[in-house]
């Protein structure tokens, strides 16, 4: 696989055009999105996918036929009655916004370091052992180029035929590719996507603008690394510089220490940056960094802000590097390496004070047992009052005690505490089981483990084998579960949980209201009176119905509450996708 001329500023583009009109006279070109992804090249024979290849090292490809067999925008059979022979179908493997967000929350959620870009997780995706963990992941194909017979002599109708044969090609209305009979329309085709490439779900890079006619692509041919037909314009990454005041390590709820850069706040594609990830040891040392040093810091995939790079040359004579440290910032405690010296963690579960906290903002958390009236900042003074330091504390507390801590501490605010404690015992097993913070399980493997399980009591008496039976557990998951239920202090923690009346066990009905939404795809966005963002999700799901991150032409409605971003609805206005409102919703189930 060849590579493409780049250029990042017009006048090359100019230049462009202008070298094939001397050589060949006035052509048409397509434009099309240079998308950030892994390239991929797909054969056909008789109409059935039997090889899927990556660059791998640019001579020779790596086979990954078995990973990308579960990509649903990859046909396993052509489509139609005039089916090639054999055919090769050229592309991009992405990870959407919405996958990739969902993915690191879930990482985030176990407490596990989050993934640095779509790019890199959509490269680290395809190349997973196993094929159902990758069918999870959501990616997607796109298609930019097509070899084989009875294509016709146009790249753009090419493309069209890869759509008809039942890849997902570039929407033309959308203007994700289109053909250009001069300059003036490439350059507003780059301009159009400069801004509108923030809208996107996915992440591209800049722009390709090909020669359309098949035979003067030939004509032209290649120079030693890429084609004389085709060249990409790069957008220039979101950068800025600033300096690096510090370097903070976090302590996260199951121990992992990340380190944090503070940065002296700049403007990086219209938010204010005070802090960039610097993901884990290794990061560190592959950027070398010193304090003071200028740093210049990227929107990952326009996502999380990070340090890409230092400016060395401007460092002073003085700057100290920074280390990983090796106690725990915050307790002491000698730290321990996992993953090959990769993730520091401190293994002090039991009095490392943002553990303790972090554990109990957790499990009051909205996904977990959603307990009103209770915060960050309430967890933090209840914990400095020495009133709580695990789980089981927050059911012991007493009106007179919480009304004792003095100013702040009314009425209204420890009723509220307590009303929300009590109303906790509703809430369902899986999520008692999520909110516990047991390493790697997050809400969706909670969910299936609870009902796979039945109650706490099985759970716990459950060995690897029984464990790595069911849905979602792996290795890694099992042996957490294990490792959880075999320390004493859970014992206890569990029995106190259980007296304070949570619920340890899957309930007879299975919480569902109707059915008045079954078949419905909803999108939620936005704030709304009623319901919390989580509530009102359980709430469709409750009625039938199902929630997914993203719009498509699948959606029934996007449910809209205040403040939902225009683009959204941009984009549920042009796939003609339904827009309700919370008293439309209101009366649907009503
Ligand atoms: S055409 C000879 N079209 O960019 C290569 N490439 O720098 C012809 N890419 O590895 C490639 N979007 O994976 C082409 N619309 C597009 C593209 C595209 C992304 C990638 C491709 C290639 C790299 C070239």
């Amino acid at each position: 696989m060849l590579s493409l001329g780049n250029s990042y500023d017009r006048d090359e583009v100019a230049e462009f055009v202008g070298r094939i009109e001397k050589t060949i006279g006035q052509v048409t070109f397509a434009t099309e999105l240079k998308y950030d992804g892994v390239a991929i090249s797909l054969t056909y024979v008789e109409g059935r996918l039997v090889r899927a290849l990556t660059r791998g090292d640019g001579e020779q490809g790596e086979e990954i036929t078995n990973n990308v067999r579960t990509i649903r925008s990859v046909p396993l059979v052509l489509r139609g009655a005039r089916v090639p022979d054999e055919l090769e179908v050229r592309g991009e493997i992405v990870l959407p916004h919405a996958r990739f967000q969902a993915l690191n929350d879930a990482r985030i959620e176990a407490d596990e370091e989050p993934y640095m870009n779509p790019r890199n997780t959509a490269a680290g995706s395809l190349k997973l052992q196993d094929p159902k963990l990758v069918a999870q992941r959501g990616l997607e194909m796109h298609v930019y180029g097509v070899i084989g017979p009875d294509l016709g002599t146009s790249h753009f109708g090419a493309i069209e035929r890869a759509g008809e044969l039942g890849f997902r090609v570039p929407s033309v209305s959308q203007r994700r590719i289109e053909r250009c009979n001069d300059l003036a329309g490439i350059m507003d085709f780059i301009s159009y996507w400069e801004q509108a490439r923030h809208d996107l779900d996915l992440d591209i890079d800049g722009i390709v603008i090909k020669v359309d006619d098949l035979n003067i692509q030939e004509e032209l041919g290649y120079t030693a690394k890429s084609p004389r037909w085709a060249i990409a314009y790069k957008y220039q990454a979101e950068q800025a510089e600033t300096t690096l005041v510090d370097v903070t390590f976090q302590v996260g709820r199951t121990g992992a220490v990340t380190p944090v850069a503070e940065l002296r706040p700049v403007l990086l594609s219209g938010t204010t940056v005070k802090r960039a990830t610097l993901f884990n040891a290794d990061q560190l040392a592959r950027l070398d960094l010193h304090y003071g040093d200028r740093v210049v810091v990227e929107k990952a995939g326009e996502i999380i802000p990070q340090v890409v790079s230092v400016k060395v040359d401007e460092r002073g004579p003085d700057a100290l590097p920074v280390r990983f440290p090796e106690k725990c910032p915050e307790c002491g405690t000698p730290l321990i390496q996992e993953d090959g010296g990769i993730q520091h963690m401190c293994p002090n579960d039991r009095s490392c004070p943002p553990q303790i906290l972090r554990r109990i903002e957790h499990f009051i958390g909205r996904k977990a047992m959603d307990i009103e009236g209770l915060g960050g900042e309430t967890i933090a003074a209840l914990y400095e009052a020495g009133m709580i330091r695990n789980v089981a504390d927050l059911y012991d507390l007493q009106r007179e005690q919480l009304l004792a801590l003095g100013k702040g501490w009314g009425e209204r605010k420890a009723d509220g505490i307590l009303t929300g404690l009590i109303k906790s015992r509703e809430v369902p097993f899986e999520r008692v089981l999520f909110a516990l913070g047991i390493r790697h399980v997050g809400e969706t493997v909670a969910r299936k483990v609870a009902r796979a399980a039945g109650s706490m009591d099985r759970l716990r008496s459950m060995g690897r084998e029984e464990l790595l039976a069911m849905d979602e557990v792996g290795e890694v998951i099992a042996e957490s579960i294990l490792e959880f239920f075999g320390r004493d202090e859970v014992e206890v923690l569990l029995h106190r949980l259980r007296e304070a009346g949570l619920c340890m066990e899957v309930e007879a009905t299975d919480g569902s209201l109707s059915k008045k939404l079954e078949g419905k795809l909803f999108v939620v966005s936005g704030v709304f009176e009623n319901f919390s963002r989580d509530a009102i999700k359980r709430t469709i799901e409750a009625h039938g119905g199902k929630v997914s991150g993203s719009i498509s032409s699948k959606t029934s409605f996007v449910l809209a509450g205040t403040d939902m971003g225009p683009a959204k609805r941009t984009k549920a206005e042009q796939l003609g996708v339904r827009i309700l409102d919370e008293n439309g919703f209101l009366e649907m189930i009503a």
